[in-house]
């Protein structure tokens, strides 16, 4: 497909000269306003280096660019607006997306790069809370939009699986709890035990003391404390594989805390040789006044390590594993020093590699009437809202469409879809409030609008080739049926794709394919209630019908690339 910026960009460049296409591409800009022309040239970027004013920079392209692909220029106030050729625009595009297919907006830009994500990382007997299913939504996002461009995607969870919460689990299990209890109550009975510990400690101090020894146990290699751990994990996987499973999402490889427990020891080597470590009250840690953060502590004053010493040492496994380009880091903004901390010490290592490291923030999200503590137990669990949402829109369904053959199946994709969008809808490190009638509306900026949306384009489709069999595939459409402000309106966001997914993928900001897909679907839906589509008249009805399958092409594409089903009925 013609990059119609750098196609524009390379005339002008050859007649201003001192520019580089690529340089004049980036300037450009698609006005808002469809009166303002296709695309625009601020000239007064140019004017610096030029010595003209933007007027005369405009005025002078006015007169002297020429371009097949292009209809009319006009100078007005230093911009160069230009309006493209519309049916030659149209047919180019929906030809391409006619080919590309499932390939529509995909590119090679990562070729040979790899990525390295990590994200989800539940912590392992405590329930996988809105904020896991938001770095799990978010990172799943980010793998598809980088592999969509050509990365090799290594998708890491980070299990929570290791620290002194196991010793306390233990000691309560050992306490209050019983095997038939765990096994029935499952994530629910493992949290109540350790809240039940937090409870029982402020009465009896010696219990700290008691899980101290039982996690230390289980850093010597104690049968019976691992034993113990490990049932912990299964119990706890079940219940994730569950969460996984409903959301669609798969990891390449689950390498929590403990796989670093045998790593650990050259690092902290490594860190003394580096004369970074100092020790403070029986505490190694690594001081960072000089870059006004607070210490990195590294060891325990009983020698145990902590949440940095598995972070240090993962980034450099993973550096000497995975050879990336870049490490992302998935979680929400509480963990920003933890995040600074960590790739200031790698720096400080002597890594340059520290530099490919990112953290990936995001901000909060409050449902109603739940918040996010562990140690109380009032946590809102992720399966109940995930099966909350595919029950409400089971009964939305319901009353629209009582005659819909799978039911249950696209209850699921819809419900599951609404929770999804809804976590990508704003610019990531926004806070969300959460609300039922927002996510779930199906005429709102949800994922509902948007799967919606796609079904329309199926069961228009699906009309038409009942009505009129399959002759609207045809790749000669005819672009001057589709220049209705409208049509063109649809066009130009069908254009848009490539560009917006490469955005989302510099800003590893998905919510930027949430937004364009509300757009698209908004474009084609006033397309839709202004242009009948299913005319009588062939011509007409055949490039409308087109445009259609383009818009169902593209939404699929963009549904699937931020981790939504597009069900052909709702
Ligand atoms: N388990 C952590 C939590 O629930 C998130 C881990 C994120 N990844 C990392 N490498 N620190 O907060």
């Amino acid at each position: 497909m013609l990059n119609y910026k750098l196609h524009v960009a390379e005339k002008v460049s050859s007649l201003l000269g001192s520019f580089e296409p690529q340089e004049l591409a980036a300037l450009m800009e698609y006005p808002a306003n469809h009166d303002k022309g296709d695309l625009c040239l601020p000239c007064f970027r140019l004017s610096k280096v030029l010595g003209k004013s933007p007027k005369d920079i405009a005025e002078h392209l006015q007169a002297t660019l020429q371009d097949e692909e292009i209809d009319q220029i006009e100078a007005v106030n230093g911009y160069l607006n230009i309006f493209l050729k519309k049916q030659r625009w149209a047919e180019a595009l929906i030809q391409h997306i006619h080919h590309a297919g499932h390939q529509y907006g995909s590119q090679n830009v990562g070729q040979g790069r790899t990525i390295v994500i990590d994200y989800s990382s539940p912590n392992i007997a405590k329930p996988f809370h809105v904020g896991h299913l938001r770095s799990t939504v978010i990172g799943n996002a980010l793998y598809h939009i980088h592999a969509f461009l050509g990365y090799t995607c290594v998708g890491i969870n980070h299990l929570g699986d290791w620290g002194t919460q196991f010793g306390k689990l233990i000691v309560a299990y050992q306490q209050w709890g019983s095997k038939e209890a765990v096994n029935q109550g499952a994530i629910d009975e493992l949290l109540h035990l350790y809240v039940k510990f937090h409870e029982e400690a402020e009465k009896d101090p010696t219990l700290e003391d008691q899980a101290r020894a039982w996690f230390t146990r289980m850093e010597h290699g104690d049968q019976e404390a691992l034993a113990l751990w490990h049932w912990f994990i299964d119990i706890s996987m079940a219940e994730f594989q569950k969460i996984y499973k409903l959301l669609g999402v798969q990891f390449d490889a689950y390498q929590g805390e403990s796989f670093y427990n045998d790593k650990m020891a050259p690092v902290i080597q490594m860190l003394q040789e580096n004369q970074l470590l100092e020790e403070d009250e029986g505490a190694m840690l690594v001081r960072l006044d000089a870059f006004d953060m607070a210490p990195a502590l590294m060891l325990k004053k009983d020698g145990s390590s902590l949440y940095h010493t598995r972070d240090l040492t993962a980034a450099i496994y993973r550096a000497e594993t995975y050879d990336f380009a870049k490490l992302i880091y998935v979680t929400d903004y509480a963990q920003n020093l933890h995040f600074q901390q960590c790739f200031k010490v790698l720096e400080l290592m002597g890594y340059t590699w520290a530099s490919k490291l990112e953290h990936v923030a995001f901000g909060r999200v409050s449902i109603e009437g739940g918040g996010l503590s562990t140690r109380k137990g009032n946590v809102i669990k992720l399966e109940n809202v995930l099966e909350l949402s595919v029950q409400k829109i089971k009964e939305v369904i319901e009353a629209r469409n009582p005659g819909l053959p799978n039911k249950e199946e696209v209850a699921v994709q819809v419900g599951i879809g609404a929770v999804i969008f809804n976590d990508l809808s704003a610019n990531r490190i926004k806070d969300i409030d959460f609300s039922w009638e927002d996510a779930l509306n199906f005429d709102g900026e949800t994922g509902p609008y948007v799967q919606y949306t796609y079904a329309r384009t199926c069961s228009l489709l699906k009309k038409a080739q009942m009505g009129f069999g399959h002759d609207f595939l045809t790749s000669n459409v005819d672009g001057s049926y589709l220049l209705e402000k409208e049509a063109v309106a649809v066009i130009k966001m069908l254009y848009l794709f490539t560009e917006r997914i490469e955005q989302a993928m510099v800003k590893l900001e998905p919510s930027i394919i949430s937004r364009y897909l509300i757009d698209l679907a908004q474009a084609f839906n006033r397309f839709y209630h202004t242009c009948y589509i299913l005319v009588e008249e062939k011509h007409v009805r055949e490039a409308r019908l087109a445009l259609v399958t383009s818009v169902q092409t593209t939404l699929r594409n963009g549904l699937k690339l931020i981790g939504l089903q597009a069900p052909n009925e709702i």
